[in-house]
């Protein structure tokens, strides 16, 4: 279905770094023009906002944000959620899609106390470059074209599999660290920091397109087209997986896992 930006008006409870993400994402998109409400917490953030996005405004309060807007997103953080929303008077037509981390569905409706209609969704940092990897639970035409607007939005059918990717979100900082592991090891071994870190920019970011430009091949083909039998990427990924890389990332996501589906 076609969603049709001008017919709508966005609202955010909480103006934090991911509201922003996707404020400054959609004012790249067709949806440029679509009205935003910020609540007024965090003010530094909403005033940024404000001033950069002529279709951003901030409202009176988290009440004043629902009054005037269609769709609301909730983007406070997980310890004041059930506070935050069970203060608010939401409307039976509002739609709701909550960024919060590990809040189930049941537990939102029982504090939105109204019927609306209610979504998942966990935008990551980069939906403001449109390189988001959003997952969205359960499908809903509205969520997935804002977030397909903003990179690659992922829909499925079961909390289960929405845990999942929850858990995928969570190698974010892993990705850095082995970053910054090798980064921290080339420059003990002497070389320069700026040689290294251009360095592994580059392979990563290299990579990261293979990845995405063959969307079909499995990851288990692509460790096959980036190492020779018997060369120098197959010992380092038998040497990764034989001193314990493999188990300790797969242990670290059991245990993510347990956290999420609490
Ligand atoms: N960051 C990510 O990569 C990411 C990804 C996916 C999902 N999420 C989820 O998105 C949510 C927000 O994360 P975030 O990283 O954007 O956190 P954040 O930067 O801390 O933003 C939360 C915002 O909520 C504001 N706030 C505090 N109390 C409030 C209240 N009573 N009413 C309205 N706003 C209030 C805070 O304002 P003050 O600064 O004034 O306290 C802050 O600006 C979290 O639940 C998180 O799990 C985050």
């Amino acid at each position: 279905m076609e969603i049709d930006p001008k017919r709508m008006t966005i609202g955010f409870v909480g103006t934090g770094t991911i509201a922003e993400a996707v404020v400054t994402g959609l004012g790249k998109t067709a949806f440029c023009d679509t009205p935003v409400m910020l609540s007024p917490r965090n003010a530094g953030v909403a005033a940024r906002l404000a001033a950069a996005n002529r279709n951003v405004s901030i409202a009176l309060g988290n009440q004043d944000v629902l009054d005037r807007s269609d769709l609301v997103f909730v983007a406070v953080r997980p310890q004041i959620v059930e506070e935050v929303v069970r203060s608010l008077r939401f409307r039976p037509d509002h739609h709701v899609i909550s960024f919060v981390a590990v809040t189930p569905m049941d537990q939102l409706l029982a504090w939105i106390d109204q019927p609306v209609r209610l979504g998942l969704a966990i935008p990551l940092p980069f939906v403001a470059d449109l390189q988001g990897a959003t997952a969205i639970y359960p499908p809903d035409e509205v969520s997935h074209a804002l977030f397909s607007a903003l990179g690659t939005a992922i829909q499925v059918e079961n909390r289960a599999e929405f845990e999942l990717l929850a858990v995928a979100s969570c190698l974010m900082a892993t990705y850095f660290g082995i970053l910054d592991a090798t980064s921290t090891w080339l420059q003990s071994q002497g070389l320069s920091g700026t040689a290294g870190d251009a360095y592994l920019r580059q392979l990563f970011s290299g990579l990261a397109h293979t990845a995405s430009a063959n969307p079909v091949a499995r990851f288990d083909e692509l460790i096959g087209e980036h190492s020779t039998r018997g060369g120098l990427n197959e010992q380092v990924l038998e040497d990764f997986r034989a001193f314990g890389g493999t188990a300790a990332l797969q242990r670290a996501l059991d245990r993510i896992l347990a956290r999420v589906r609490l």
